[in-house]
């Protein structure tokens, strides 16, 4: 949408929170509050965004410094229309503004888009619910609304009102340079309402338009740690329901979380506790065993991920045999056909075709040809305290057991390794390479012996 500001109320401290951190900065689905609203708010156009800040400011700062913020300041929390006169001298006179609330996180960009699409000047987002208690009461005269009105300033009749406001609107910033001004604090709160514009713009003749959220989880706030992990659970439900309307097999749905975003082909097997982060993708037939933490990584059709293992930036290719306990650290890339089994650690390491690393092993900075076995509780020594060194590791390559390879070194295609070896220079293809000491047995030898007092 052309011409639009969005304005986010961040100022309330969240005592109920019981935190060091601002309430905003708390995190939902990994990430701030704050955060998610900022980005739908992106998502839909927003060409400038206003947040308003107070308790603990520099931090709330310091988590955006990478977005572009007009920063606005409420030093004292007088109430959510002296928050908004605040924006005032930053925001523009045309166009029109979304107003948001920094701790209701997951109000939904098909919800605002609602929103800002309505006919009228001046449109909120509301919605009925059962037990409207504490929250404030859209008056209507006719079908249409004349005021809102805030729980403790409700009448017993205006009390059983169901339908509340969301704190949620989009207004023309005419309207909010004409009427904040006008704000007064003689209710029984003693604060500054934004509400009380409704009055202000109806008595000059301006119709408000009302829309419904598509999920009331969009707009519920957060106040409190209980509220806040009600609200991730309803949200990884929804997320998980997302999900298997695509064809995705999540056991127990209850027990998944997704904390960023997840593309899926067909007949995905997702088990229980596997915490997905960031932005990842899973093919076809992909299979996460339990207790799996996968973090911005990509994994290829028909792999199979057993229980526990730790992906962070890696990009897994088709039909691999990961885990269980395997470790893929940022840029492990694995082609077709790799097995990588259990504490197995592969950091910047590239494993072409059906390479294997079945146990114990630590691989970083290196590449493994094709069909290469790496024997169980090698590694490679790829840093000398100071600097980091490569391991290059041909084809069809068998390394025995336990033995080190000290970067920088090659081994050559077919080359051969034997167990216990430490090798420390580059061999040639087709070679057997032995680097340990031989077997001696040292005759007449006694094992000491306790002296008997
Ligand atoms: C407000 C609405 C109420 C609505 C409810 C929905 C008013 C007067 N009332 O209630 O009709 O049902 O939201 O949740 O607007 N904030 C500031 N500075 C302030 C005061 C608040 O930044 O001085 C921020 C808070 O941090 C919060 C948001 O504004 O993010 C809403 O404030 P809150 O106190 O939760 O709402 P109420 O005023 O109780
Ligand atoms: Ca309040």
């Amino acid at each position: 949408m052309t011409n639009l500001t969005t304005i986010i109320m961040a100022a309330g401290k969240g005592t109920r929170m019981k935190s060091t951190r601002p309430k905003v900065l708390q995190p939902l689905a990994g990430k701030p509050l704050l955060q998610h609203v900022l980005t739908t708010a992106k998502k839909l156009g927003s060409q400038k965004n206003i947040i308003i800040y107070g308790f603990e400011g520099r931090q709330v700062k310091d988590a955006f410094a990478n977005e572009s913020i007009d920063w606005v300041e409420q030093a004292e929390q007088l109430g959510t229309g002296h928050a908004v006169q605040m924006a005032l001298p930053v925001l523009p006179t045309d166009g029109k503004s979304l107003i948001l609330s920094g701790d209701v996180p997951l109000i939904g960009v098909d919800t605002l888009e609602k929103l800002s699409n309505t006919d009228s000047r001046f449109a909120m987002l509301t919605i009925n619910i059962a037990n409207p208690f504490g929250l404030g009461r859209i008056v209507r005269k006719d079908g249409k609304v004349i005021a809102i009105v805030e729980e403790k300033d409700a009448t017993d009749t205006q009390k059983q009102i169901s339908e509340i406001n969301s704190g949620v609107y989009c207004v023309d910033n005419a309207i909010l340079h004409n009427y904040l001004k006008n704000l007064n604090n003689n209710n029984a709160q003693g604060e500054y309402y934004l509400t009380d514009i409704v009055k202000m713009a109806v008595d000059d003749g301006i119709e408000i338009a009302t829309v419904s959220p598509t999920y009331q989880f969009e707009i519920e706030g957060v106040n409190d740690r209980i509220q806040l992990a009600n609200l991730e659970r309803t949200w990884q439900a929804h997320q998980a329901e997302n999900l298997m309307k695509q064809g995705v097999h999540i056991i127990d749905p209850s027990r998944f979380d997704l904390r960023g975003t997840l593309t899926v082909g067909r007949d995905v097997e997702i088990d229980i506790n596997v915490i997905i982060e960031g932005d990842c993708t899973f093919g076809d037939n992909v299979k996460i065993g339990a207790g799996c933490v996968i973090k911005n990584s990509h994994i290829a059709s028909g792999t199979v991920v057993q229980p526990y293992s730790l992906f962070d930036n890696a990009v897994v290719g088709e039909q691999n045999q990961i885990g269980t306990f395997s470790r893929l650290r940022p840029n492990a890339v694995t082609a077709k056909d790799v097995h990588i089994g259990n504490f197995v650690e592969l950091k910047n390491t590239q494993m072409a075709d059906g390479a294997k690393a079945n146990h114990l092993a630590y691989l970083g900075d290196s590449t493994v040809g094709e069909r290469t076995n790496i024997g169980a509780g090698t590694i490679t020594a790829n840093y000398d305290g100071v600097n980091k060194f490569k391991t290059t590791i041909g084809n069809d390559v068998s390394v025995g057991s336990n033995v080190v390879l000290v970067a920088p070194v090659t081994l050559g295609d077919k080359v051969t390794v034997g167990a216990g070896s430490t090798i420390t220079k580059d061999v040639a293809e087709d070679k057997l390479v032995v680097a340990r000491g031989r077997q001696t047995v040292i005759d007449g030898w006694v094992r000491p012996v306790k002296e008997k007092k």
